[in-house]
């Protein structure tokens, strides 16, 4: 019998091993961030995903950690990962130049539930690299704009240098479909925007509560109060939708690792409306 072909192979392994990729692209996104678009190296087909999952991305020989894809599902290119450098294995990743090669396991997880958004609003709150894992559903609610009633941004960054995909943001800027707000929480003279955390931006945002389904990722503590924020607006706990970003190893619910009481952030979330994790969300270290 002939021998399966590599891409073949690594299927039949199962979903603990990683498939090897190639770095295809790798850009800049802040002093400590980058995107790499990477293609597949063994000759098989890019994976199919859906906005808000995310893959195990294996430096070699350091190690591997989960991180959300960041591209456009519907383009079909390269995948796209944002990466912020933050200990060994992201620093590893983000050092990995074109045509080095990263593992990839995935895509693991639960979505961005753009289906419910049909008729609403959608409104999207992102807090640093947070914007990375909402990028793929910004894209998706651009492309199905008129199924929406309106679609707002709301991102902040801790310095205009490191907001994330700045030409893309002045893009969105001037695009009459989206309304966008942009804040940091410190900025040099020159920075004609706001100043001031994200979460100051729901308040007078142009949504309405009653028709509307949000996103937020971000920093723990930035995620407590935009929720906070929208839920004093009137949106209800089940309309909120958050990633969450818990230590995570075999993405495949065998570890325990992402476990909070009966839920594996793995396998529920990462994707989870507040309404489902409530009572987990709200006690700290859980
Ligand atoms: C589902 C999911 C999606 C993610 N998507 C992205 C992404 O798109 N881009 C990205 O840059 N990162 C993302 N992360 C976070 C990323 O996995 C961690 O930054 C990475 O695991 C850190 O590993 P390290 O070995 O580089 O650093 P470590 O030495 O493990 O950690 C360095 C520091 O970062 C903190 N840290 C580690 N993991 C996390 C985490 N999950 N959340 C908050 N702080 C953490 C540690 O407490 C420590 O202070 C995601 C995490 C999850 C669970
Ligand atoms: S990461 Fe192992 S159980 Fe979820």
């Amino acid at each position: 019998m002939a021998s399966p072909a590599p891409a073949e192979a690594t299927a039949a392994a199962g979903p603990m091993v990683p498939r090897p990729f190639r770095v295809a692209v790798r850009r800049r996104e802040a002093a400590d961030t980058w995107t790499l678009a990477l293609e597949p190296a063994d000759g098989g087909p890019l994976p199919a995903f859906r906005p808000g999952q995310f893959n195990m991305l294996y430096a070699l020989g350091v190690g591997e950690v989960p991180i959300s894809i960041s591209g456009d599902p519907a383009a079909g290119g390269p995948l796209e990962h944002t990466v912020r450098a933050v200990g060994p294995v992201s620093a590893a990743i983000c050092r990995a130049e074109p045509g080095e090669q990263l593992g990839v396991r995935g895509p693991f997880g639960s979505s961005w539930p753009l289906e419910a958004a049909a008729g609403r609003h959608v409104v999207v709150v992102a807090g640093g690299i947070g914007l990375a894992p909402l990028r793929p559903a910004l894209l998706g609610a651009l492309a199905e704009r008129e199924q929406l009633a309106g679609l707002v941004l709301l991102c902040g960054g801790r310095t205009p240098e490191q907001l994330l995909f700045r030409s893309q943001l002045e893009r969105w800027g001037e695009d009459p479909r989206l309304e966008l707000g942009v804040t940091v929480d410190s900025a040099e003279s020159g920075w004609l925007g706001q100043v001031g955390v994200v979460t100051t931006l729901i308040g007078d945002a142009p949504f309405d509560p009653a028709r509307a389904v949000a996103f937020v990722v971000g920093p723990e503590v930035m995620m407590r109060f935009a929720i906070e924020a929208l839920l004093a607006r009137g949106m209800a706990a089940s309309d909120v939708y958050i990633s969450i970003e818990r230590n995570m190893k075999c993405a495949v619910t065998h570890c325990g690792r992402c476990q909070f009481g009966p839920t594996f952030a793995c396998r529920e979330g990462p994707v989870m409306s507040f309404a489902a994790i409530e009572r987990f969300f709200r006690t700290r270290e859980v």
